[in-house]
């Protein structure tokens, strides 16, 4: 990990970024970027702007930072993500959470798209991460101790939250949604899976799957920033759904879900 990098990024940033800690910050998975509403504006920056970041490669990834406030509280928003697959290395995959620890944040909502792998899911279902299956082994915390990334061997007993994961709860009950709390099976993509690898992921315990969140969400863990995670099932994964599996699929249903999205937002960075 190049650590200077996360100093140019942070560097290029206005200083009203620093001036006071982010109440939360939201990473917004693919077509999630719209769910926001904001009632004053401190900076607005496109990824592309920031050295080193650059912009977010995957259509329905708007790539753009937001510093704002909603009703009194100070929201850190990362609309798109950079993820693994796309070779650039781990810096663009947790520059939010390194960015976010760098302004003196403690909580953390992660937003995505996933695939659904058990039964009671379908699409446009939402399901809040109660825990997660790295089963790729990578992890951007291979590499030497950092100071402020939190000791060796990070505890991951509790990734996600309880006291947020309650609050994701409580907004869905308000709002009348269907929620249950399931498990991420994180891989690296770009491919989608075999049904083969679905099921497998099924028998180990997995609810839904998807190619990002596990390594922003371990990263932060282990720097001690409380985290939430919220996966939109956009499908069916592979071998469940009755056809091939394609991004446009996604998209389509994350749009769908937007005016649902941007209301467990809003109530999240409310009450959390
Ligand atoms: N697999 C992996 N990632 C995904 C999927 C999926 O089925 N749907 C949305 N992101």
């Amino acid at each position: 990990m190049d650590l200077k990098l996360f100093d140019r990024m942070a560097d290029f940033l206005p200083d009203v970024c620093f001036e006071r800690p982010p109440d939360v910050a939201i990473v917004l998975g693919s077509g999630w970027a719209d769910a926001l509403s904001a009632d004053r504006t401190f900076a607005r920056i496109p990824y592309a702007d920031i050295p080193g970041l650059g912009a977010a490669t995957v259509v329905g990834h708007t790539g753009e930072f937001w510093l704002y406030e909603r009703a009194g509280r100070r929201v850190a928003a990362f609309c798109g993500r950079r993820h693994w697959y796309e070779g650039v290395g781990w810096e663009t995959v947790v520059f939010p959470v390194e960015l976010l620890r760098r302004m003196g944040g403690t909580k953390l909502l992660l937003t995505n798209a996933a695939g659904g792998i058990n039964p009671a899911l379908k699409p446009g279902d939402f399901v809040i991460l109660k825990d997660h299956i790295n089963t790729v082994g990578i992890n951007p915390l291979i590499g030497p101790v950092v100071e402020g990334w939190g000791p060796r061997f990070p505890d991951m007993t509790e990734v996600y939250t309880k006291h947020l994961r309650d609050v994701l709860h409580g907004a869905a009950n308000r709002r009348g949604l269907r929620v249950m709390e399931g498990i991420y099976a994180f891989t690296s993509g770009p491919v989608f899976e075999t049904p083969a690898e679905i099921r497998a992921y099924g028998h180990i315990g997995a609810d839904v799957v998807g190619m990002s969140t596990v390594p922003e969400a371990v990263f932060a863990r282990a720097c001690g920033i409380q985290v939430a995670g919220l996966s939109l099932v956009s499908n069916l994964a592979a071998g469940i759904s009755p056809r091939p599996l394609c991004h446009e699929e996604v998209l389509a249903a994350t749009k769908t879900a937007q005016g649902v999205m941007s209301g467990l937002v809003e109530d999240f960075i409310l009450d959390c």
